[in-house]
């Protein structure tokens, strides 16, 4: 049996847009063209030279499985099996939740406040040291997004990836095996929350940062069909307030935190005041929450000392 499909790429693509558009794709063509790209291997610019080609027999048994899986409701990064996160490639499947766009500026603002505490700058530069210059916690790590960003920017940080979910570790070490030299630098735990450090960190983490679940459980069936049914309802919802994880963290932070440390929680712009509250009550000095793109109040930072 011969290699080839009687079709070029091209075509692929253009089938493929078509029947996407038939489902509930937003953005067919585009979906269809990241389909083609993940399955050909070939991306961006490279793919306009390639897709007069006759695409391969197993390509095109790929993209009609994965339109299939797409026309059933699957959210397109897990069909692609990759998601892009600050610029870092990442594998996810349903073990994970897909980094979302303001978890961006949740890592940006970890990375800031890491800074301002006199941690070094520069996007994947070299590690300059023999040993950690600070460290930092991203807890409830999911994917290892957070993780990654905090490592790639950082790069004088020892970083901890920590997840309660076997599952979602499995998915993380296998992106931080595919990071190259800046993983060498993250170190995982299992666990809740802060259990799963190393005791002798107790007062020694310059930034902690947690996206943590903060869906209540009557908001859960509001989430959409995509959501509800493909990503993991442990790391969306928190319990019956959306705020049981956020209180256990927050009241956990200062004894894990170095003096001067600081915290750096995403929420839900609901939860915001309580969140603030609650972090006052905590014993942190300084306590703001910042805007994502939309303007939603989203990001909790909290500075001690
Ligand atoms: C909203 S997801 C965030 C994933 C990733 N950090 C991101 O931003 O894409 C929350 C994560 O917290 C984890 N989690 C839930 N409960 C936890 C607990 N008690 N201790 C540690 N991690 C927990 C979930 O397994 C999930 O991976």
């Amino acid at each position: 049996m011969s290699g080839e499909s009687d079709l070029t790429w091209a075509e692929v693509r253009r089938a493929a847009a078509q029947q996407l558009a038939v489902g509930t794709s937003a953005n067919p063509e585009q979906e269809a063209r990241w389909i083609v790209e993940e399955v050909s291997g070939v991306r961006g610019a490279d793919l306009v030279g390639v897709e007069l080609e006759a695409a391969t027999a197993m390509g095109t048994q790929r993209v009609a499985a994965m339109v299939a899986r797409r026309l059933a409701g699957e959210p397109l990064q897990y069909v692609l099996g990759a998601w892009s996160f600050r610029g870092i490639d990442l594998f996810v499947d349903p073990r994970v939740l897909i980094p979302r766009p303001e978890t961006e500026l949740t890592a940006q603002l970890a990375i800031d406040e890491a800074v301002r505490l006199g941690a070094r700058r520069g996007r994947r530069a070299p590690f300059s040291g023999t040993e950690a210059a600070c460290v930092v916690a991203d807890l409830g790590t999911g994917s290892g997004a957070v993780a990654l960003a905090l490592a790639s920017e950082l790069p004088d940080a020892e970083v901890w990836a920590t997840d309660v979910s076997a599952d979602a570790l499995a998915v993380a070490r296998a992106n931080f095996a595919g990071a190259g030299s800046i993983a060498a630098r993250v170190r995982v735990g299992e666990g809740n929350w802060f259990a799963a450090l190393p005791a002798a960190l107790r007062g020694g983490l310059r930034v902690v940062v947690s996206n943590p679940p903060y869906v209540a459980e009557p908001e859960f069936a509001d989430l959409g069909p995509e959501v509800a049914a493909f990503e993991p309802r442990g790391a969306l919802v928190s319990g019956s307030t959306g705020l049981e994880s956020i209180t256990r963290i927050v009241a956990d932070a200062p004894v894990w935190l170095e003096p001067r440390g600081a915290l750096v929680i995403e929420l839900d712009p609901r939860r915001a005041e309580p969140a603030v509250q609650l972090a006052l009550d905590a014993g942190f000095a300084e306590v703001r929450v910042l805007p994502d793109l939309a303007g939603h109040a989203r990001v909790l930072v909290a500075r001690l000392g």
